[in-house]
């Protein structure tokens, strides 16, 4: 279904590639991260081109909250924890850097940039709130503890980070593709071995790109071979109304659990989200989430409704770096873990600097090629093992996971790493990169 930005805005549109192409740099996947990463290479002069496989904008970036915020959920004190205080810091610092750039772009762009406190609640338990804020007072985090939140339900607590924004994520990009070299419908269909001066090919349905340096900003990265990407993602599936009549609210708010509501609002509407699950699973979607919206506001009317869903990393920290550690001048930004409109920005100033050889003092607390011990390793490979032995005739294209039918959405979904059908077996989300057969 269409959102909210979708039905305001439209896109502008970029050619296909006609023919081969050669590149120091490019860019697959025009989502906010991909375009990112455009304008920044642009600004620095780096040769580049980005391709889209279908419309800029028309996956997860389309169907965002568009909230910008370094605060995402209690993540800082489980940073901390894993790797110690100056990796919560650097964090923090490179998450509230993203949204000063955005400020600095947003004064030339109108896309209804507004400043906002963002608020994290937790509706159970206060511990957890007052253990984030102990952990943000020793890293020197602008944040305060809120007993009271003006949501339709009883809290127990809430951090807030002032001065933190949301904006049109499309009258944003809109603006932000003019001028940049971009071939849109134009789909990565394999990558070749490197040629003598160390560039690769990469082939297409419109031709091959020879490129010095890949970015792969494809949400699910797209290369297989390396990376063990497909252990340390599994997506999760979120829903959102618009609603008229809802009031207003002073912030934007979410919940610490990932099952939780979220709000902010958007001109006339509050975006409501709630029913959130990994994907393939059964749990919340729309039945949930509208349940919710019309006990809290029963003067409230639907005005549209729709899902996105997020690749979630192993630690909470997204994967934005070299791709993997023998993968030479490829890189990838993914794992964003809902928090897709900051770390789309943290992503390009890392990367561009990168690729440029500079030195960047996040590369580490970001890097793909990081431990990957946690608890939620070993969810994802039981998770991955159960759907392998399965019985189901349908079976995913990616991995050959057993196919879940989500009867809310008339869509086949795989609860391995997050790729879904449309009920004729069209491709509707990565990382399988071809329809049922
Ligand atoms: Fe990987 Fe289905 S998405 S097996």
């Amino acid at each position: 279904m269409q959102s909210i930005w979708e039905k305001e805005v439209r896109m502008p549109s970029f050619p296909c590639l006609d023919g081969d192409r050669k590149t120091d740099v490019l860019i697959i996947g025009g989502g906010i991260a991909g375009i990112l990463c455009a304008h920044f290479l642009k600004k620095c002069g780096v040769e580049y081109c980005l391709v889209e496989a279908n419309r800029l904008g028309s996956g997860t970036t389309g169907h965002t909250t568009a909230k910008i915020t370094a605060q995402h959920g209690f993540v800082y004190h489980e940073i901390a924890g894993r790797y110690g205080l100056e990796a919560a810091r650097q964090y923090y610092v490179a998450n509230q850097d993203a949204i000063e750039k955005y400020g600095e772009l947003c004064k030339e762009i109108d896309c209804n940039w507004e400043r906002r406190d963002n608020y994290v609640y937790s509706v159970k338990n206060r511990e957890k709130a007052e253990r984030e804020m102990k952990v943000l007072e020793r890293i020197g985090a602008k944040a305060r503890l809120e007993e009271c939140i003006p949501l339709p339900f009883a809290t127990r607590g809430a951090v807030c980070f002032p001065d933190q924004a949301q904006m049109h994520p499309l009258k944003f990009l809109a603006e932000l593709v003019k001028g940049l070299r971009i071939y849109e419908n134009t789909k990565v269909t394999g990558f070749g071995g490197c040629t003598g001066a160390g560039a690769r090919v990469v082939f297409t349905n419109h031709g091959r790109i020879v490129a010095k340096t890949i970015i792969i900003a494809t949400h699910f990265p797209m290369l297989n071979k390396h990376g063990s990407y497909f252990m340390k993602l599994y997506q999760h599936r979120s829903y959102v109304l618009a609603l008229k009549g809802a009031g207003s609210l002073p912030g934007m708010y979410v919940d610490e659990d990932k099952k939780g509501c979220s709000f902010r609002n958007a001109g006339e509407y509050l975006l409501f989200g709630s029913g959130g699950h990994r994907t393939g699973k059964n749990g919340g979607s729309y039945t949930e989430l509208r349940s919710a919206a019309e006990r809290f506001y029963p003067e409230a009317m639907e005005v549209c409704g729709f899902a996105t869903q997020d690749c979630m990393s192993l630690d909470g920290i997204p994967y934005i770096g070299r791709y993997a550690k023998h993968c030479e001048n490829v890189f990838v930004a993914t794992g964003f873990n809902k928090w897709g409109m900051t770390s789309s920005m943290v992503a390009a100033m890392l990367l561009s600097d990168l690729i440029q050889g500079k030195k960047n003092e996040y590369e580490k607390l970001f890097s793909p090629s990081r431990s990957m011990l946690t608890g939620q390793l070993a969810i994802n490979l039981a998770e991955s093992t159960m759907n392998l032995l399965s019985f189901s005739k349908k079976r995913c294209p990616h991995l050959g996971c057993a196919l879940k039918w989500n009867k809310e959405e008339h869509s086949w979904d795989c609860p391995c790493h997050g790729s879904r059908f449309s009920e004729t077996g069209k491709v509707l989300d990565n990382p399988a990169n071809g329809d049922l057969k």
